[in-house]
């Protein structure tokens, strides 16, 4: 994947800076409009001046997502690889651009964006880098009529609409894959979460993050929320107006989520004794504490577990690796025991084999 930097985004944006004092103005002003004052969220949509911070910021930082999810299911990407994609919100082009390069050898990338300004810089943005591809961006889902096989993207843009519009988006393009790679937030965990039920009763199976494909969410109406850390490193122009703009994005935490219909055959859901991690709880001198979401088999659910992991049975390189993993890794492990710990709380003690 390739490292964008501000100047060559920026060298295609509709708004020219005087400065980067201005420029990192921008960004904190988009920055106050997404977090705080989200009733004003869609003024940055109609200004050149936003829309240009934001390529110059959000884009690049967003774009890794992308390929974090797509190595979390590499038996999949054959299947990926031959639907129409079809990036929804697809803003000033940064799935598809992802997309693209993930996939060189697609001849034509879709989207659908109802931000007239955004789709003119997307359009530019990928005539810049693709030259030679298909690229096709629509106000409206009416506007597409695709034979084939579709997997839809919602990159950022589910939790900006109604989530009626995105089920009316997915029942009318019919696709046979959906993908969101959303902030993650609690707020967007239940946003995106909400598709659930819907989803599952019309034939998709969820191939990352849930361990059981079919069964719904332990976590569920808790105080807390299932999501994954990414760790990226970018461009340094990047770099450097994340340090002026005081946003950390060298970890980002977000709810990246893969689904595809029952009918599509996959090694990923038949693998046993595999867990997603949810929560670090702790390090102690003997051992280390996690939750983890795992896969009853005799319950067809997704549950939460404590796991213990004793240091004295495991070789240095891979305690190594569990402490540098992140939210969103796969533990695969075997069960060596159950106890209670003074509080009363029922953890269980693991073996592991390895981490992904
Ligand atoms: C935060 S931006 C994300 C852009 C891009 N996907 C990214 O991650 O950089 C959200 C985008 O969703 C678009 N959007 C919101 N609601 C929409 C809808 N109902 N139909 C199409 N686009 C929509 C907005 O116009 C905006 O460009």
């Amino acid at each position: 994947m390739r490292q964008l930097s501000v100047e060559e985004l920026l060298s295609l944006a509709p708004y020219g800076f005087s400065g980067e004092h201005e420029l990192c103005k921008s960004i904190e002003d988009i920055s106050f409009k997404f977090t705080q004052n989200r009733e004003q969220l869609d003024s940055y949509l109609s200004s050149d001046k936003e829309i240009s911070a934001y390529m110059s910021f959000y884009f690049p930082t967003h774009y890794p997502k992308f390929s974090y999810l797509l190595s979390k299911v590499p038996s999949l990407h054959d299947g990926l690889k031959k639907a129409h994609f079809v990036d929804v919100g697809s803003g000033p082009g940064t799935f598809m651009l992802a997309y693209l390069d993930l996939f060189p050898l697609s001849n034509a990338v879709y989207g659908i964006e109802n931000s007239v300004k955004m789709k003119q810089v997307a359009l530019k943005v990928l005539a810049h880098y693709y030259p030679q591809k298909e690229i096709h961006i629509v106000q409206n889902k009416e506007g597409l009529l695709l034979k084939g096989p579709v997997w839809l993207n919602f990159g950022h843009s589910l939790n900006e609409m109604q989530v009626e519009i995105g089920l009316e988006i997915i029942k009318k393009l019919n696709p046979t894959w959906i993908s969101f790679l959303e902030p993650g937030t609690l707020q967007s965990f239940k946003v995106v979460n909400s598709l659930r039920s819907s989803l599952l009763q019309n034939d998709f199976k969820n191939y990352f993050p849930c361990p059981n494909s079919q069964a719904m969410c332990p976590m569920e109406g808790a105080d807390n929320w299932c999501h994954q850390n990414l760790f990226s490193h970018f461009h340094p122009e990047v770099e450097r107006l994340m340090q002026k703009v005081k946003k950390d994005r060298f970890q980002q935490n977000m709810v990246a989520h893969l689904w595809g219909k029952d009918f599509v055959s996959t090694e990923v859901s038949s693998k046993k004794s595999n867990a997603r991690v949810v929560r670090f709880s702790g390090e102690t001198k003997f051992s280390f504490e996690l939750e983890a979401c795992i896969n009853d088999e005799t319950q067809n659910s997704n549950d939460i577990v404590n796991f213990v992991i004793l240091k004295k049975k495991h070789e240095k390189k891979l305690l190594k690796k569990l402490k540098n993993s992140l939210l969103g890794m796969e533990l695969t492990y075997s069960i060596l025991g159950h106890r209670k710990t003074h509080q009363g709380v029922l953890t269980t003690e693991i073996q592991l084999i390895d981490i992904n």
